[in-house]
């Protein structure tokens, strides 16, 4: 009898999520979607490692807002198809804040920073220090910090011979040596290479438990068990709290007034206090230091990774189309004295090169489904409801790469950011209706204005500087998408241009 009463309960439990879908799809009118199996949920109808392809797909069954549930969590996941839709979604205060991943609990146990912390006052704070922090590194030292780094990059690649290479390794260098800058004010020269080794696990670590495919994040109960993963994670949380202070520590000593990178304002913040009215004191208590490294932490995870991406994209996108990278040749040669590096105050004229920045963050969409929101209260899209609480992703790769928004879609084509005249489109254009890769609405990405710069930077002096071939055969420009979406692996021979102007 017990082992029957046993069997009926684990039976039950098994078919949990699949009866609650049937509620939530037919009763609560939640988006459509498949029905969950045991265990896995709706992951059996993802290729776990293209899921932006398969949920694609899913559009043609399911329509272009639907829900699915990745593991046995407690809710469906809401995934977006449609500008219209995200634009509803991600100007309504209610679907503004980040969901709570397990595996924040063990990486921010201080509180998060403004990557997964809510919609609130603090995070317009943070948000708002971080931006005034960018947007003076812009304005002082961008340029010249950033080709410091190419420079010595493209002396080590020209070094390695002119065989093909494997390159990532060398541009996530290149993008840990820029972000550092950027967040803390030093160079990789600051590092010994073991150090440098460290921190490049530790962050791979780190980034690796914001998937929503990650095993704590599936499997929430794993963050509470003595296991080496959890043990792992727990040393680089201590060993990224430690560099925070010694960093923060070194920049008190030397502050003097000016900002040159992001730990310069957090400093100036603490020792100046928050110039603003309105935000409450015990809100005001919440923005300890700790918070802030928390914000600042985050912003150096998002600038290493998608900097690193967005270049290895560039590099094979570049060098794919060998006409394009001419054509930008070309333009460098029409507008730029030569002899000289490009700078970002050569944006403006060369409008080509800036369409081809535009072009690249399009056909990648590195971010692939987007950073997931979460629901504060129910609210309804597209007739359908969606439910407090719920996770919702945007297939920015689809919307990027969709017939019905772009013409020729899957073609390299800068010219379709230009005028009549060969002048960037203004952004009211209709070609930017569809054009998504910082996201939209109240809560869009915080590093635009460096990534634009960094890559217009990257793209301009690379091909300046050199020719590019790549080695492997590669029929589409579609990689795997787990946190972002990763150029499938490739090897390149790039050659010193013979006669650079
Ligand atoms: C090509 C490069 C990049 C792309 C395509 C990109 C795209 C995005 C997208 C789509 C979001 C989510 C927006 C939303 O929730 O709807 C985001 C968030 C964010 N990005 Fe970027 N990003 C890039 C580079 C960077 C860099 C270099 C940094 C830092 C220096 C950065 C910092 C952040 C931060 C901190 C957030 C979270 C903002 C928040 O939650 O309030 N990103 N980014």
């Amino acid at each position: 009898m017990i082992f029957l009463i046993l069997l009926v309960c684990l039976v039950c439990l098994l078919l949990y999520p699949a009866l609650e879908d049937i509620y939530l799809l037919y009763i609560e009118k939640v988006p459509p979607g498949p029905i969950s199996l045991p265990i896995i949920g709706g992951l059996y109808k993802l290729n776990s490692s293209k899921p932006h392809l398969k949920l694609q797909q899913l559009t043609k069954r399911y329509g272009e807002i639907m829900s699915i549930r990745f593991g046995p969590s407690s809710s469906r996941t809401v995934i977006i198809h449609n500008t219209k839709f995200v634009q509803e979604l991600y100007n309504n205060q209610k679907a503004l804040d980040r969901p709570d991943l397990p595996f924040f609990e063990l990486i921010t146990p201080h509180g998060a920073g403004i990557g997964s912390r809510p919609y609130d006052k603090i995070w317009m704070l943070h948000t708002r220090i971080v931006k005034l922090a960018l947007h003076k590194v812009c304005q002082n030292s961008l340029s010249e910090k950033v080709m410091e780094t190419f420079e010595v990059l493209f002396n080590r690649l020209n070094e390695k011979g002119n065989g093909p290479q494997d390159i990532a390794i060398d541009l996530k260098l290149a993008s840990l040596d820029i972000t550092s800058s950027i967040c803390y004010g030093f160079h990789d020269d600051d590092w010994t290479s073991d150090q440098m080794n460290l921190l490049l696990k530790d962050h791979d670590k780190a980034m690796s438990g914001l998937s929503p495919f990650n095993p704590i994040n599936i499997f929430p109960f794993i963050k509470n068990l003595p296991v080496r993963l959890v043990k792992e994670i727990k040393d680089i949380t201590q060993r990224r709290d430690e560099l925070n202070q010694r960093i923060y520590d070194r920049h008190v000593e030397n502050y003097t007034g000016e900002v040159h990178d992001v730990m310069d304002i957090i400093v100036d913040v603490m020792e100046n206090g928050y110039n603003t009215s309105h935000i409450t004191d015990s809100q005001k208590k919440q923005m300890d230091l700790k918070s802030l490294f928390m914000t600042l932490t985050c912003l150096s995870m998002a600038g290493i990774d998608n900097m690193q991406s967005i270049m290895q994209w560039s590099v094979l996108v570049l060098g794919k189309h060998s006409s394009v990278a001419e054509k930008i040749f070309m333009e460098l040669q029409q507008t730029v004295a030569m002899d000289t590096s490009v700078t970002t105050e050569s944006r403006q004229h060369l409008p080509y090169t800036e369409a081809c920045v535009y072009e690249i963050l399009r056909v990648s969409s590195i971010t692939g489904l987007g950073v997931p929101h979460i629901t504060r209260e129910d609210i309804q899209v597209g007739g359908y409801k969606i439910t407090k609480g719920t996770q919702i992703f945007t297939n920015i790769w689809h919307i990027h790469n969709n017939s019905h928004n772009w013409t020729d879609h899957e073609a390299v084509k800068p010219e379709r950011f230009l005028d009549s005249n060969g002048q960037l489109k203004l952004k009211s254009d209709e070609i930017f209706k569809n054009y998504l890769p910082f996201g939209l609405g109240k809560r869009t990405c915080t590093g635009e204005v460096i990534i634009l710069n960094v890559l217009f930077l990257f793209v301009s002096n690379l091909v300046r500087t050199q020719t590019i071939k790549i080695d492997n055969h590669i029929s589409e420009l579609i990689g795997n998408c787990d946190m972002s979406h990763k150029p499938p692996a490739y090897k390149v021979t790039l050659n010193p241009r013979v006669c650079q102007f």
